[in-house]
């Protein structure tokens, strides 16, 4: 039994503008869904919605900094304007951040990083929860890293301390809202091949980490979107609190 279709659901994801958050917004509306894809990025949120042919759903764009919470509250508004509902919320926008040693660290730096790797989530998910918990339903996907599980690079800390905190805002927020049949469910992504992946790369691609990932492969902004949306999807309906790696076996070396 299979039920991937979203049709007709009201999706929000945020840093929409390109990578992952680009082909889970271009996804769900080919799935039927009507989406509002979000970024700070106008050129790169324009160029989502001309990849989008009117097919089975709707698309639309919407400028959003995640760091401010009434931005938020009113890009989840808007989601919510036609039906009154929000079925699902994918917190992806993220920001790498300076990755220099924690001694050298900048109070700027940490602001930025948890601004918008954490605080951003956690806008989003309280403004969404305002609409899913008196409707007893809705799911709720944070895009998390293994390196939330994993720290793997020195002068990462940020933003690794960043994603463990998306892997533990998951569980508190299950935890809280499965007595109103709201999922809460995290994706940790290996290295997939997006603009984020490719700057920090810089000229050196495929990079190293190529060597030590069990599929020997780079990952697809496809094999999160699939994904993504499985999750949120009823065939996933047992599953809340977990972040599910997407990472051609790295975590497993
Ligand atoms: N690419 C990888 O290898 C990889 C690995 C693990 C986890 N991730 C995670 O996957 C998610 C998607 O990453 P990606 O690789 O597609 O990155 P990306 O840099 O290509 O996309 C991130 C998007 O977030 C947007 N953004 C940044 N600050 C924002 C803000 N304040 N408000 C709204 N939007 C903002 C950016 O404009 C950008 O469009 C992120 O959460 C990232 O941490 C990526």
């Amino acid at each position: 039994m299979t039920d991937l279709a979203h049709e007709g659901k009201s999706v929000v994801v945020t840093g929409a503008a390109g990578g992952m958050g680009r082909a889970i917004a271009l996804a769900y509306a080919a799935a039927g869904a009507s989406v509002i894809a979000a970024d700070v990025n106008d050129d790169g949120l324009a160029e989502t919605r001309a990849l989008y042919p009117d097919g089975a759903g709707t698309l639309v764009t919407r400028n959003c900094d995640v760091r401010n919470e009434q931005a938020v509250a009113d890009l989840v508004g808007q989601a919510a304007d036609k039906t009154g509902a929000i079925d699902i919320l994918v917190n992806n926008a993220a920001m790498l951040g300076e990755w220099v040693p924690i001694a050298e660290q900048t109070s700027e730096n940490l602001d930025r990083v948890f601004g918008v790797n954490v605080k951003g989530a956690i806008f989003g998910m309280k403004h969404a929860l305002q609409y899913m918990i008196p409707r007893k339903s809705g799911v709720i996907v944070n895009i998390a890293s293994v390196q939330g599980f994993r720290v793997a690079y020195a002068g990462a800390a940020f933003y690794a301390a960043s994603k463990a905190a998306l892997v533990s805002l998951t569980k508190s927020a299950a935890i809280e809202n499965g007595q109103y049949g709201i999922r809460v469910v995290g994706l940790a992504p290996g290295p997939i091949d997006t603009p984020m992946l490719r700057s920090s790369a810089g000229e050196d691609w495929p990079p190293p980490i190529i060597n030590d990932v069990p599929l020997a492969k780079i990952g697809q902004v496809e094999d999160i979107a699939r994904t993504v949306l499985w999750l949120s999807s009823n065939d996933a309906a047992y599953i809340s609190g977990a972040t599910l790696p997407v990472d051609g076996g790295w975590l497993a070396v």
